[in-house]
């Protein structure tokens, strides 16, 4: 545990060794290394004469009039023709603007709100924070090293949870950062999408955590999304629908771009987050109710408060687009629309049947089956499409419960769980 009196802002920190590309893309010429490197000055009223670990550091400072140029740069600014030059223009914003996708205003002005629901979504997300390292794992520590306190089916149920997931996060937070941001051109929303990739990255963390407190063999588990058939495939299926957006050319403004984009959506909120998870998440949350990786369970109740926060959060990105470019909602794109719910959907039943082979935890491939049924004619009703499943019924209707965000105790009693921060808590 650190404390403030670790921190010893004169010490010399080892330096950060460049990764290889970041040594490839440095083309300034290496400085010799201070053996002493002297203490960061204080500010000064006056800038002072460059000290000598940043004229070592510094190429551009050798000339002696480093400052001098920094001024000279700075007055040469002109803001007018700067602020016309930014892509997104540079008039005030109005309400009116503002678009989801192709927004021709400011995206660098939060407010005039337009979409309130997504500045709530970002307020209700920081009113939910959690971490990882919050939660109690001595118990599963325990019952997983024990010989005899899992059966083989419970075990495989953890390892392939924990293989699935622990990649799965960092797929949906690649695709958040490096497809999807750029191209989704509202703030309110941009503000929840920065949120939701810190989330991702706890998620990941969570999944660590967890495979760091049991000892589990690491290479096998983070490998499982390339060597596990079932797993593999819901990871290829999840990066084939990423492949069109991470590239740095692709742009929205043509109706088949436009479409591209609605796709990837519908692939990682609907599908990733929105039927993916379900197995996993359900077969761990049994394994917590019958008191069994308690730990474990708890990580996974949080993560999937804030998935059905994310899923929630993109159905109404996919509905806002759809309301504002009705264009692309063509009853062609409605079958592919529908026919990726119906993939992921037979994607996660291969995956219960591979997780289950016999009857474990009070549940069976069969049962999930229909649950998967039932979800997916859920995500097909809040697109918009018509149900595929008539009377597919909810086998596991805790499930609900446990995704309450209004739930005051814990799932399985071992705290509160209504755990929020800041002005967000009711101390009533
Ligand atoms: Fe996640
Ligand atoms: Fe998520």
């Amino acid at each position: 545990m650190l404390s403030w009196d670790d921190y010893d802002e004169n010490a010399t920190a080892a330096a950060p060794q460049p990764s290889v590309n970041q040594a490839a893309m440095d083309t300034t010429p290496a400085a010799p290394v201070a053996e002493e490197p002297a203490p960061a000055p204080k500010a000064d009223p006056e800038p002072a004469p460059a000290a000598p670990v940043i004229e070592a550091a510094a190429p551009a400072a050798e000339d002696g009039d480093a400052m001098a140029k920094a001024r000279a740069a700075v007055n040469a600014i002109d803001p007018a023709p700067g602020l016309e030059a930014l892509e997104m223009g540079a008039a005030r914003v109005q309400v009116d603007d503002k678009r989801m996708i192709n927004c021709r205003a400011d995206l660098n002005q939060l407010v005039p709100f337009k979409y309130e629901w997504a500045w709530q979504k970002y307020l209700d997300g920081c009113a939910n924070h959690w971490m990882p390292q919050e939660i109690n794992m001595t118990a599963d520590v325990a019952l997983w090293k024990s010989n005899d306190g899992l059966s083989d089916d419970e075990r495989l149920i953890v390892e392939r949870s924990l293989g699935f997931f622990s990649t799965a996060d960092s797929l949906v937070a690649n695709n958040l950062v490096l497809a999807l941001y750029r191209h989704i051109t509202c703030p309110e929303a941009r503000q929840y999408l920065l949120r939701q990739a810190f989330e991702e990255a706890i998620h990941t963390h969570a999944y660590q955590y967890v495979i760091e407190s049991l000892g589990m063999d690491e290479g096998e588990i983070f490998n499982m999304y390339r060597e596990v058939p079932s797993i593999a495939k819901k990871a290829a299926w999840g990066l084939k629908n990423t492949q069109n957006l991470s590239d740095a050319d692709f742009q929205t403004g043509t109706p088949e771009n436009d479409q591209r984009l609605l796709k990837n959506l519908v692939a990682f909120y609907c599908v990733l987050e929105g039927i993916f998870f379900y197995c996993g998440f359900t077969q761990i949350l049994s394994m917590g109710r019958r008191n069994k990786m308690t730990g474990t369970a708890e990580q996974f109740q949080y993560i999937l408060r804030d998935e059905s926060m994310h899923l929630n959060f993109g159905i109404d990105v996919i509905n806002q687009i759809k309301l504002e470019n009705p264009h692309l909602w063509t009853p062609e794109f409605q079958q592919e629309i529908s026919q990726m719910i119906l993939e992921g959907m037979e994607l996660e039943v291969m995956y219960a049947r591979d997780t289950m082979p016999r009857g474990v935890l009070g549940m069976n491939a069969a049962m999930m089956e229909e649950y998967l049924n039932f979800i997916a004619n859920r995500r097909l009703a809040q697109l918009g499409l018509p149900e595929q499943f008539p009377g597919a019924q909810n086998p596991f209707p805790w499930m609900s419960e446990i995704m309450d965000l209004r739930k005051e105790k814990n799932f399985f009693e071992t705290r509160v769980t209504e755990y929020q921060v800041g002005g967000a808590l009711n101390w009533d």
